[in-house]
């Protein structure tokens, strides 16, 4: 089924705001993306990031990213997968897409927000931002492979070392053909150091003509308010906060649409469950030394907002074995979520 291609006007006035869940390699995988959209309604996700080097990948590298393309390119809960490229080379980049958009993801994405030293130093992510030149030849390239087939988009940062070039950056995206910009408002320096500049995005909005969302440091409805003052934007992309808090995005919600908080959305009773599927999930797929590892990665965002997440990291953090985190995991959680960890499971990918 072809996407339905984005009106920007309808995009950034809709009385709805548009939440859309980040991308986070390494972290926010096929299971978790399934968890997440399952608990807040997100408009779309963004897979983890597809490294395009010198060679067009087989399919099974895309499905890999986003093992949903084999489901309609939606997770479960029905929210929309994007896939996200990141390179350099503006040929290879639009033959990836073009192959890729033969798979019907939802949309595809480009990354220019990496830190990551060893993708930029290989001219990835982030470190291109200083040159809109080449940003404008890669989304051009990318755009006319494409052909309109699926929504096409952008994610950047402010800059390498400072902002001087942001606008210039957006600008060249915007004009290559980047129908939407997600602008994580920090410079590749900063990294995930707090604070993001949110003022920036609402800068950045104003010298481009397509719709703008807002991205970093959006870990409360508070934050989300002063992020949509401070930037102008009522889009935006939720990352670490979303795994932190899986009802956030419910939250904002509620919030918007009848200025009430969500009650009861505190309660770790109702997230206990779906930290125990997902480890029997992890588990049953991972290899037993990184099962942990996916883990201890969500329950440290957790422990921000949920104190017996906090407990649990305590006792999981130490452990190694999965039949030891097992034990710690049925004892925490309880006894009607151990009997039935019901979670909706992709096939394998
Ligand atoms: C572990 C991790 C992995 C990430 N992977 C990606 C990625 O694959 N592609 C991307 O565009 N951004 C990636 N990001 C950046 C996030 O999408 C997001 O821009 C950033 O975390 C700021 O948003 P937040 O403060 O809401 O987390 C990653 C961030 C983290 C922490």
């Amino acid at each position: 089924m072809r996407a339905p291609r984005l009106n920007p006007v309808s995009f950034v006035s809709s009385a709805v705001p548009r939440l859309l869940l980040a991308p986070m390699e390494g972290m926010l995988d096929a299971r978790l993306r399934e968890v997440i959209t399952r608990l807040g309604h997100y408009d779309w996700c963004v897979s983890e990031f597809v490294r395009v080097t010198n060679a067009v990948l087989p399919n099974r590298s895309f499905r890999r990213a986003a093992p949903e393309l084999a489901r309609a390119a939606r997770t479960p809960a029905g929210t929309p997968v994007r896939v996200q490229l990141l390179g350099s080379d503006p040929e290879m980049l639009a033959r990836n897409a073009s192959r890729l958009v033969a798979l019907a993801p939802a949309g595809i994405d480009l990354n220019f927000g990496c830190p990551a030293p060893t993708v930029n130093r290989h001219r990835g992510g982030a470190v291109l931002l200083e040159e809109p030149e080449l940003l404008f030849r890669i989304a051009s390239a990318v755009k006319l492979a494409i052909g309109g087939r699926v929504p096409f988009t952008a994610k950047m940062r402010l800059g390498v070392h400072d902002t001087s070039r942001a606008i210039e950056a957006a600008q060249a995206l915007a004009a290559g053909g980047a129908e939407l910009l997600v602008v994580h408002a920090r410079t590749r320096d900063e990294a995930y150091r707090p604070p993001a500049h949110w003022a920036w995005v609402g800068r950045i909005a104003a010298a481009v003509p397509v719709p703008v969302v807002a991205n970093g440091e959006i870990w409360t409805l508070a934050d989300y308010l002063k992020c949509r003052d401070e930037s102008g934007a009522t889009a935006v992309m939720l990352g670490r906060g979303a795994l932190a808090d899986p009802f956030l995005a419910a939250r904002i919600r509620t919030h918007l649409t009848d200025g009430n908080a969500l009650d009861g959305h505190d309660d770790w009773a109702r997230l206990s469950p779906e930290v125990l599927a997902y480890w029997h999930v992890v588990q049953a797929e991972a290899l037993p030394r990184h099962a942990p590892g996916r883990l201890k990665q969500w329950l440290n965002l957790l422990r921000r907002r949920f104190p017996a997440a906090q407990a649990l990291f305590d006792r999981v953090k130490v452990l190694r074995e999965p039949a030891a985190i097992a034990a710690v995991l049925a004892d925490a959680c309880s006894a009607e979520a151990v009997a039935a960890p019901d979670l909706p499971l992709l096939s394998p990918a």
